[in-house]
Protein backbone atom coordinates (compact mmCIF):
# COMPACT_ATOMS: atom_id res chain seq x y z
CA UNK A 1 0.00 0.00 0.00
CA UNK A 2 2.73 2.45 1.25
CA UNK A 3 4.89 1.32 -1.66
CA UNK A 4 1.98 1.89 -4.09
CA UNK A 5 1.11 5.65 -2.90
CA UNK A 6 5.13 6.19 -3.29
CA UNK A 7 5.29 5.33 -6.82
CA UNK A 8 2.22 7.09 -7.74
CA UNK A 9 3.73 10.21 -6.37
CA UNK A 10 7.00 9.93 -7.94
CA UNK A 11 5.25 9.11 -11.29
CA UNK A 12 3.04 12.11 -11.00
CA UNK A 13 6.04 14.13 -9.88
CA UNK A 14 4.56 14.85 -6.00
CA UNK A 15 7.75 15.27 -4.51
CA UNK A 16 8.44 17.63 -6.97
CA UNK A 17 7.50 20.96 -6.16
CA UNK A 18 8.47 22.59 -9.06
CA UNK A 19 8.47 21.37 -12.73
CA UNK A 20 12.63 21.10 -13.74
CA UNK A 21 14.02 21.86 -16.84
CA UNK A 22 17.35 20.18 -16.76
CA UNK A 23 18.43 19.02 -19.72
CA UNK A 24 16.00 21.42 -21.41
CA UNK A 25 18.12 24.03 -24.13
CA UNK A 26 17.20 27.12 -25.47
CA UNK A 27 18.52 27.97 -29.15
CA UNK A 28 18.17 30.39 -31.70
CA UNK A 29 17.96 30.21 -35.23
CA UNK A 30 18.06 31.82 -37.86
CA UNK A 31 16.16 31.39 -41.43
CA UNK A 32 17.77 32.35 -44.42
CA UNK A 33 15.56 31.12 -46.88
CA UNK A 34 11.86 30.03 -47.39
CA UNK A 35 12.44 26.40 -46.64
CA UNK A 36 14.16 27.19 -43.51
CA UNK A 37 10.47 29.30 -42.61
CA UNK A 38 8.86 26.09 -44.36
CA UNK A 39 10.56 23.89 -41.08
CA UNK A 40 9.76 26.37 -38.98
CA UNK A 41 5.96 26.48 -39.40
CA UNK A 42 6.21 22.80 -40.04
CA UNK A 43 7.82 22.31 -36.03
CA UNK A 44 5.84 25.00 -34.54
CA UNK A 45 2.81 23.54 -33.09
CA UNK A 46 4.50 20.84 -32.15
CA UNK A 47 4.17 19.98 -28.37
CA UNK A 48 8.04 18.94 -28.45
CA UNK A 49 9.04 22.12 -28.99
CA UNK A 50 7.78 25.49 -27.40
CA UNK A 51 8.83 29.14 -29.14
CA UNK A 52 9.54 31.57 -26.66
CA UNK A 53 10.08 34.08 -30.08
CA UNK A 54 8.51 33.57 -33.17
CA UNK A 55 9.64 34.65 -36.53
CA UNK A 56 8.24 34.76 -40.02
CA UNK A 57 11.24 36.96 -41.49
CA UNK A 58 14.37 36.31 -43.29
CA UNK A 59 17.34 36.92 -40.51
CA UNK A 60 15.30 37.66 -37.97
CA UNK A 61 16.10 34.93 -35.43
CA UNK A 62 13.08 32.72 -33.90
CA UNK A 63 13.88 31.57 -30.14
CA UNK A 64 13.14 27.84 -29.15
CA UNK A 65 13.40 26.10 -26.05
CA UNK A 66 13.79 21.97 -26.90
CA UNK A 67 13.71 19.16 -23.96
CA UNK A 68 16.34 17.17 -23.53
CA UNK A 69 14.76 13.60 -25.23
CA UNK A 70 14.01 15.97 -28.51
CA UNK A 71 17.36 17.47 -28.82
CA UNK A 72 19.10 14.89 -31.10
CA UNK A 73 15.95 14.73 -33.85
CA UNK A 74 15.98 18.65 -33.39
CA UNK A 75 20.35 19.10 -34.29
CA UNK A 76 19.94 16.30 -37.23
CA UNK A 77 16.68 18.56 -38.71
CA UNK A 78 18.87 21.42 -38.50
CA UNK A 79 22.11 20.26 -40.22
CA UNK A 80 20.21 18.91 -43.06
CA UNK A 81 18.21 21.99 -43.69
CA UNK A 82 22.06 24.04 -43.45
CA UNK A 83 19.78 26.24 -40.72
CA UNK A 84 21.99 28.34 -38.94
CA UNK A 85 21.71 27.76 -34.60
CA UNK A 86 22.73 29.38 -31.61
CA UNK A 87 23.04 27.84 -28.39
CA UNK A 88 21.14 30.42 -25.72
CA UNK A 89 20.87 28.55 -22.57
CA UNK A 90 22.64 25.06 -22.14
CA UNK A 91 20.57 24.58 -19.06
CA UNK A 92 17.37 26.45 -18.68
CA UNK A 93 16.69 25.62 -15.22
CA UNK A 94 19.83 27.29 -14.28
CA UNK A 95 18.31 30.75 -15.13
CA UNK A 96 14.63 29.42 -13.47
CA UNK A 97 17.09 28.76 -10.14
CA UNK A 98 18.70 32.18 -10.41
CA UNK A 99 15.35 34.10 -11.26
CA UNK A 100 13.81 32.56 -8.07
CA UNK A 101 17.14 33.32 -5.45
CA UNK A 102 16.00 37.26 -6.89
CA UNK A 103 12.52 36.59 -6.26
CA UNK A 104 13.33 35.58 -2.56
CA UNK A 105 15.30 38.01 -1.58
CA UNK A 106 12.95 40.97 -2.40
CA UNK A 107 11.35 43.04 -0.21
CA UNK A 108 7.65 42.92 0.60
CA UNK A 109 5.72 45.54 -0.33
CA UNK A 110 3.28 47.12 2.28
CA UNK A 111 -0.45 46.11 1.48
CA UNK A 112 -2.06 48.15 -1.17
CA UNK A 113 1.69 49.45 -2.80
CA UNK A 114 3.30 48.01 -5.68
CA UNK A 115 7.42 48.56 -6.72
CA UNK A 116 8.60 47.74 -9.74
CA UNK A 117 11.75 46.21 -8.71
CA UNK A 118 9.82 42.98 -8.60
CA UNK A 119 7.25 40.54 -9.93
CA UNK A 120 4.17 40.41 -7.49
CA UNK A 121 1.67 37.59 -6.80
CA UNK A 122 -2.14 37.72 -8.10
CA UNK A 123 -2.81 38.64 -4.01
CA UNK A 124 -0.76 41.59 -4.64
CA UNK A 125 -1.97 43.08 -7.81
CA UNK A 126 -5.54 42.47 -6.89
CA UNK A 127 -4.63 44.02 -3.07
CA UNK A 128 -2.93 47.40 -5.33
CA UNK A 129 -6.47 47.57 -7.24
CA UNK A 130 -8.41 48.01 -4.78
CA UNK A 131 -6.66 50.10 -2.83
CA UNK A 132 -6.68 52.45 -5.84
CA UNK A 133 -10.14 52.01 -6.38
CA UNK A 134 -10.80 53.37 -2.18
CA UNK A 135 -8.30 56.32 -2.97
CA UNK A 136 -9.73 57.65 -6.02
CA UNK A 137 -13.44 56.70 -5.70
CA UNK A 138 -13.87 60.03 -8.52
CA UNK A 139 -11.84 58.00 -11.23
CA UNK A 140 -11.38 54.65 -10.80
CA UNK A 141 -13.57 51.76 -10.48
CA UNK A 142 -12.40 47.84 -9.87
CA UNK A 143 -15.03 45.11 -10.80
CA UNK A 144 -15.42 41.56 -10.84
CA UNK A 145 -15.94 40.37 -14.33
CA UNK A 146 -15.93 36.71 -13.97
CA UNK A 147 -13.90 33.95 -12.37
CA UNK A 148 -11.11 31.61 -13.48
CA UNK A 149 -10.94 28.10 -13.47
CA UNK A 150 -9.69 27.43 -10.48
CA UNK A 151 -11.68 30.06 -8.67
CA UNK A 152 -10.22 33.67 -8.88
CA UNK A 153 -12.03 36.49 -9.62
CA UNK A 154 -11.30 38.24 -12.19
CA UNK A 155 -10.81 41.87 -11.52
CA UNK A 156 -10.81 45.08 -14.31
CA UNK A 157 -10.05 48.43 -13.63
CA UNK A 158 -12.15 51.61 -15.18
CA UNK A 159 -10.39 54.44 -15.48
CA UNK A 160 -11.71 57.41 -16.34
CA UNK A 161 -12.89 61.29 -15.59
CA UNK A 162 -14.74 61.85 -18.70
CA UNK A 163 -18.53 60.79 -19.77
CA UNK A 164 -19.01 57.47 -20.58
CA UNK A 165 -19.06 58.61 -24.77
CA UNK A 166 -15.45 59.52 -24.39
CA UNK A 167 -13.56 56.55 -27.14
CA UNK A 168 -12.00 53.40 -24.60
CA UNK A 169 -8.90 52.02 -24.65
CA UNK A 170 -9.31 48.39 -23.71
CA UNK A 171 -5.57 46.43 -22.31
CA UNK A 172 -5.18 43.17 -21.14
CA UNK A 173 -1.88 41.46 -19.94
CA UNK A 174 -1.04 38.31 -18.27
CA UNK A 175 -2.82 36.32 -20.86
CA UNK A 176 0.27 34.04 -21.13
CA UNK A 177 1.11 33.04 -17.69
CA UNK A 178 4.83 33.31 -18.02
CA UNK A 179 5.06 36.61 -19.73
CA UNK A 180 5.73 38.03 -16.35
CA UNK A 181 7.02 41.57 -17.61
CA UNK A 182 3.40 42.17 -18.99
CA UNK A 183 1.52 42.55 -15.84
CA UNK A 184 4.49 44.79 -14.58
CA UNK A 185 3.90 47.00 -17.62
CA UNK A 186 0.12 47.21 -17.70
CA UNK A 187 0.08 47.74 -13.88
CA UNK A 188 2.96 50.68 -14.57
CA UNK A 189 0.14 51.93 -16.99
CA UNK A 190 -2.12 51.96 -14.18
CA UNK A 191 -0.04 53.50 -11.97
CA UNK A 192 0.59 56.70 -14.48
CA UNK A 193 -2.73 56.81 -15.04
CA UNK A 194 -4.28 56.99 -11.55
CA UNK A 195 -1.59 58.32 -9.32
CA UNK A 196 0.35 60.84 -11.56
CA UNK A 197 -1.55 64.28 -11.70
CA UNK A 198 0.69 65.19 -14.97
CA UNK A 199 -1.70 62.42 -16.83
CA UNK A 200 -4.82 63.86 -15.55
CA UNK A 201 -5.87 64.75 -19.46
CA UNK A 202 -5.18 61.23 -20.50
CA UNK A 203 -8.27 60.28 -18.29
CA UNK A 204 -10.43 63.37 -18.99
CA UNK A 205 -10.65 62.31 -22.69
CA UNK A 206 -10.31 58.89 -22.90
CA UNK A 207 -11.67 56.02 -20.45
CA UNK A 208 -9.51 52.95 -20.03
CA UNK A 209 -10.73 49.50 -18.92
CA UNK A 210 -7.76 47.36 -17.91
CA UNK A 211 -7.14 43.48 -16.54
CA UNK A 212 -3.69 43.40 -15.37
CA UNK A 213 -3.46 39.69 -15.18
CA UNK A 214 -6.33 37.59 -17.30
CA UNK A 215 -4.94 34.14 -16.74
CA UNK A 216 -4.49 34.36 -12.84
CA UNK A 217 -4.39 30.37 -12.70
CA UNK A 218 -1.15 30.08 -14.67
CA UNK A 219 0.05 32.79 -13.67
CA UNK A 220 -0.07 31.91 -10.31
CA UNK A 221 1.17 28.29 -11.41
CA UNK A 222 4.87 29.96 -12.69
CA UNK A 223 5.18 31.16 -9.42
CA UNK A 224 4.78 28.12 -7.27
CA UNK A 225 5.10 25.22 -9.82
CA UNK A 226 6.11 25.53 -13.34
CA UNK A 227 7.61 28.90 -14.57
CA UNK A 228 7.70 28.49 -18.02
CA UNK A 229 3.71 27.67 -17.91
CA UNK A 230 1.66 29.63 -20.59
CA UNK A 231 -1.78 28.41 -21.00
CA UNK A 232 -4.71 28.40 -18.65
CA UNK A 233 -4.86 25.50 -15.56
CA UNK A 234 -8.23 23.49 -16.81
CA UNK A 235 -7.36 19.95 -17.60
CA UNK A 236 -8.12 18.01 -20.34
CA UNK A 237 -7.94 14.48 -21.26
CA UNK A 238 -4.38 13.98 -21.92
CA UNK A 239 -2.77 17.42 -20.81
CA UNK A 240 -3.62 20.66 -18.91
CA UNK A 241 -4.66 24.07 -20.13
CA UNK A 242 -5.40 25.89 -23.33
CA UNK A 243 -3.44 28.75 -25.21
CA UNK A 244 -6.54 31.24 -24.26
CA UNK A 245 -4.77 33.68 -27.17
CA UNK A 246 -6.14 31.29 -29.35
CA UNK A 247 -9.31 30.89 -27.48
CA UNK A 248 -11.56 33.30 -29.02
CA UNK A 249 -14.26 32.62 -31.36
CA UNK A 250 -12.85 34.43 -34.57
CA UNK A 251 -11.62 31.87 -37.09
CA UNK A 252 -11.00 29.57 -34.67
CA UNK A 253 -8.61 27.07 -35.06
CA UNK A 254 -7.71 28.82 -38.23
CA UNK A 255 -3.59 28.31 -38.94
CA UNK A 256 -0.88 28.87 -36.53
CA UNK A 257 -3.21 27.29 -33.80
CA UNK A 258 -2.68 23.05 -32.42
CA UNK A 259 -5.71 21.00 -32.00
CA UNK A 260 -3.39 19.04 -30.27
CA UNK A 261 -4.09 19.28 -26.06
CA UNK A 262 -0.57 18.75 -25.25
CA UNK A 263 0.88 21.92 -27.45
CA UNK A 264 1.30 25.58 -26.03
CA UNK A 265 -0.54 26.55 -28.89
CA UNK A 266 -3.38 24.14 -28.16
CA UNK A 267 -6.63 26.74 -29.27
CA UNK A 268 -8.99 24.28 -26.93
CA UNK A 269 -11.90 21.93 -27.18
CA UNK A 270 -14.33 24.56 -28.93
CA UNK A 271 -14.14 28.42 -29.22
CA UNK A 272 -14.70 30.14 -25.49
CA UNK A 273 -13.65 26.85 -23.73
CA UNK A 274 -11.96 28.72 -21.01
CA UNK A 275 -14.16 30.89 -18.73
CA UNK A 276 -11.58 34.04 -18.53
CA UNK A 277 -11.89 34.19 -22.19
CA UNK A 278 -15.54 34.32 -22.28
CA UNK A 279 -15.61 36.98 -19.54
CA UNK A 280 -13.10 38.78 -21.20
CA UNK A 281 -15.28 38.78 -24.49
CA UNK A 282 -18.13 40.07 -22.44
CA UNK A 283 -16.64 42.91 -20.65
CA UNK A 284 -15.74 44.15 -24.17
CA UNK A 285 -18.99 43.55 -26.09
CA UNK A 286 -20.19 45.49 -22.97
CA UNK A 287 -18.20 48.69 -24.18
CA UNK A 288 -19.58 50.19 -27.47
CA UNK A 289 -17.07 52.50 -28.55
CA UNK A 290 -13.51 50.48 -28.29
CA UNK A 291 -11.07 52.82 -30.15
CA UNK A 292 -8.16 51.12 -29.34
CA UNK A 293 -7.53 47.30 -28.08
CA UNK A 294 -4.24 46.13 -26.86
CA UNK A 295 -2.84 42.69 -25.46
CA UNK A 296 0.48 42.49 -23.66
CA UNK A 297 2.58 39.88 -24.32
CA UNK A 298 6.75 39.26 -24.41
CA UNK A 299 8.52 38.68 -26.02
CA UNK A 300 10.19 40.11 -29.52
CA UNK A 301 10.13 43.80 -29.73
CA UNK A 302 7.46 43.67 -32.25
CA UNK A 303 3.85 45.42 -32.71
CA UNK A 304 1.50 43.37 -34.40
CA UNK A 305 -1.98 43.94 -35.75
CA UNK A 306 -4.62 42.28 -37.08
CA UNK A 307 -4.84 40.02 -39.41
CA UNK A 308 -3.23 37.13 -37.77
CA UNK A 309 -5.11 34.33 -39.81
CA UNK A 310 -4.28 35.68 -43.10
CA UNK A 311 -1.94 37.47 -45.21
CA UNK A 312 -5.23 39.37 -46.20
CA UNK A 313 -5.17 43.27 -44.53
CA UNK A 314 -7.77 44.85 -42.91
CA UNK A 315 -9.36 47.74 -44.67
CA UNK A 316 -7.04 50.39 -42.37
CA UNK A 317 -4.31 48.72 -42.59
CA UNK A 318 -2.36 52.11 -43.44
CA UNK A 319 -3.82 53.55 -40.61
CA UNK A 320 -2.39 50.49 -38.04
CA UNK A 321 0.97 50.45 -39.61
CA UNK A 322 1.49 54.07 -39.49
CA UNK A 323 -0.13 54.75 -35.84
CA UNK A 324 2.54 51.74 -34.70
CA UNK A 325 5.48 53.16 -36.39
CA UNK A 326 5.01 56.34 -34.07
CA UNK A 327 4.02 54.10 -31.47
CA UNK A 328 7.80 52.77 -32.35
CA UNK A 329 9.28 55.72 -32.18
CA UNK A 330 7.98 56.55 -29.31
CA UNK A 331 9.45 53.82 -27.07
CA UNK A 332 12.81 54.04 -29.30
CA UNK A 333 13.15 57.57 -28.38
CA UNK A 334 13.82 56.54 -24.45
CA UNK A 335 16.35 54.18 -25.14
CA UNK A 336 16.78 52.78 -28.51
CA UNK A 337 14.36 49.80 -28.33
CA UNK A 338 13.31 49.08 -31.76
CA UNK A 339 9.95 47.62 -32.20
CA UNK A 340 9.00 46.44 -35.72
CA UNK A 341 5.23 46.90 -36.80
CA UNK A 342 3.22 44.72 -39.12
CA UNK A 343 0.95 41.51 -39.63
CA UNK A 344 1.65 38.46 -37.75
CA UNK A 345 1.85 36.54 -40.85
CA UNK A 346 3.86 38.75 -42.55
CA UNK A 347 6.71 39.39 -39.43
CA UNK A 348 6.20 36.68 -36.79
CA UNK A 349 3.83 33.59 -37.82
CA UNK A 350 -0.19 32.72 -38.42
CA UNK A 351 -2.46 33.07 -35.62
CA UNK A 352 -5.96 32.58 -35.37
CA UNK A 353 -8.05 32.67 -32.61
CA UNK A 354 -6.63 35.73 -30.73
CA UNK A 355 -8.07 38.61 -28.91
CA UNK A 356 -6.13 41.12 -31.29
CA UNK A 357 -8.52 39.72 -34.52
CA UNK A 358 -11.69 39.25 -32.42
CA UNK A 359 -11.27 42.67 -30.35
CA UNK A 360 -11.02 43.89 -34.37
CA UNK A 361 -13.23 41.48 -35.78
CA UNK A 362 -15.86 41.11 -33.31
CA UNK A 363 -16.15 43.59 -30.62
CA UNK A 364 -15.05 46.76 -33.34
CA UNK A 365 -12.07 48.10 -32.17
CA UNK A 366 -10.85 50.57 -34.83
CA UNK A 367 -7.21 49.60 -33.92
CA UNK A 368 -6.32 46.51 -32.24
CA UNK A 369 -2.85 45.63 -31.56
CA UNK A 370 -0.34 43.10 -29.66
CA UNK A 371 2.49 44.63 -28.34
CA UNK A 372 5.75 42.08 -27.74
CA UNK A 373 7.92 43.65 -25.05
CA UNK A 374 11.56 42.64 -24.77
CA UNK A 375 13.03 39.60 -23.36
CA UNK A 376 15.65 39.97 -20.85
CA UNK A 377 17.83 37.53 -18.86
CA UNK A 378 19.53 34.66 -20.72
CA UNK A 379 17.03 35.95 -23.71
CA UNK A 380 14.15 34.06 -22.10
CA UNK A 381 11.04 35.48 -19.89
CA UNK A 382 13.04 36.04 -16.91
CA UNK A 383 13.66 39.68 -17.50
CA UNK A 384 15.42 40.24 -14.59
CA UNK A 385 13.34 42.17 -11.60
CA UNK A 386 15.95 45.02 -11.79
CA UNK A 387 15.09 45.77 -15.66
CA UNK A 388 11.13 46.41 -14.88
CA UNK A 389 11.41 49.76 -14.43
CA UNK A 390 13.28 50.48 -17.33
CA UNK A 391 10.83 48.63 -19.81
CA UNK A 392 8.00 50.31 -18.44
CA UNK A 393 9.67 53.82 -18.71
CA UNK A 394 10.37 53.20 -21.98
CA UNK A 395 6.90 51.37 -22.94
CA UNK A 396 4.76 54.40 -21.13
CA UNK A 397 6.01 57.08 -24.15
CA UNK A 398 4.28 54.52 -26.64
CA UNK A 399 0.81 54.50 -24.31
CA UNK A 400 0.87 58.20 -24.97
CA UNK A 401 1.69 57.91 -28.26
CA UNK A 402 -1.52 55.87 -28.70
CA UNK A 403 -3.28 58.30 -27.11
CA UNK A 404 -2.15 61.44 -28.42
CA UNK A 405 -3.62 59.50 -31.87
CA UNK A 406 -7.08 58.62 -30.53
CA UNK A 407 -6.93 62.66 -29.41
CA UNK A 408 -6.39 63.63 -33.03
CA UNK A 409 -8.66 61.62 -34.23
CA UNK A 410 -11.58 62.31 -32.08
CA UNK A 411 -14.71 64.41 -33.23
CA UNK A 412 -15.01 67.31 -30.41
CA UNK A 413 -18.87 68.00 -29.55
C1 LIG B 1 4.35 61.69 -14.46
O1 LIG B 1 3.98 61.78 -15.82
C2 LIG B 1 4.83 62.64 -16.59
C3 LIG B 1 4.22 62.73 -17.97
O2 LIG B 1 3.86 61.48 -18.49
C4 LIG B 1 6.24 62.08 -16.58
O3 LIG B 1 7.11 62.93 -17.31
C5 LIG B 1 6.74 61.94 -15.16
O4 LIG B 1 7.99 61.30 -15.15
C6 LIG B 1 5.76 61.10 -14.35
N1 LIG B 1 6.15 61.06 -12.96
C7 LIG B 1 6.44 59.92 -12.34
C8 LIG B 1 6.81 60.05 -10.89
O5 LIG B 1 6.40 58.82 -12.86
C1 LIG C 1 2.27 41.16 -45.82
O1 LIG C 1 2.54 40.26 -46.86
C2 LIG C 1 1.59 40.31 -47.92
C3 LIG C 1 1.92 39.20 -48.88
O2 LIG C 1 3.30 39.11 -49.10
C4 LIG C 1 1.62 41.69 -48.57
O3 LIG C 1 0.65 41.77 -49.58
C5 LIG C 1 1.32 42.72 -47.48
O4 LIG C 1 1.43 44.02 -48.02
C6 LIG C 1 2.25 42.59 -46.30
N1 LIG C 1 1.74 43.45 -45.26
C7 LIG C 1 2.51 44.15 -44.49
C8 LIG C 1 1.82 44.98 -43.49
O5 LIG C 1 3.72 44.14 -44.55
C1 LIG D 1 18.45 52.40 -20.76
O1 LIG D 1 19.30 51.26 -20.90
C2 LIG D 1 20.34 51.17 -19.95
C3 LIG D 1 21.21 49.99 -20.32
O2 LIG D 1 20.42 48.81 -20.41
C4 LIG D 1 19.75 51.07 -18.56
O3 LIG D 1 20.76 51.00 -17.60
C5 LIG D 1 18.84 52.26 -18.30
O4 LIG D 1 18.19 52.10 -17.04
C6 LIG D 1 17.80 52.39 -19.39
N1 LIG D 1 17.00 53.59 -19.17
C7 LIG D 1 15.69 53.67 -19.39
C8 LIG D 1 15.04 54.96 -19.10
O5 LIG D 1 15.05 52.74 -19.82
ZN1 LIG E 1 2.17 35.90 -25.20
Amino acid sequence: MRLTVLLLCILSGCFAQFINYDGSKLYQLIPENEEHLEFLDFIQNSERYDFWSETRSLNIPAVVMVKGAALENFWEALTSRGIKFKLLMNNVQRSIDNEKIRQKSSKPVGEGQISFTQYHRYDEIVSYLQRLAVDYPEKVVLEEFGTSYEGRPLYVIKIGSGPSSNPAVLIDGGIHAREWISPAVTLYTIKQLVENESNADMIANVNWVIVVVLNPDGYEYTHTTNRLWRKTRRPGVQCIGVDMNRNFDFHWMGPGTSANECSETFAGPYAFSEPEAQSFAKLAQSMDNIFLYLGVHSYGQWLLYPWGFTTDLPENADELQEVGERVAAAIKSINGTVYVTGTSPNLTYYVSGTTKDWAMGVAGARLSYTIELPGGGNAGFDLPAEKIMSVCEETWPGIIEFYNYIVENTKRM
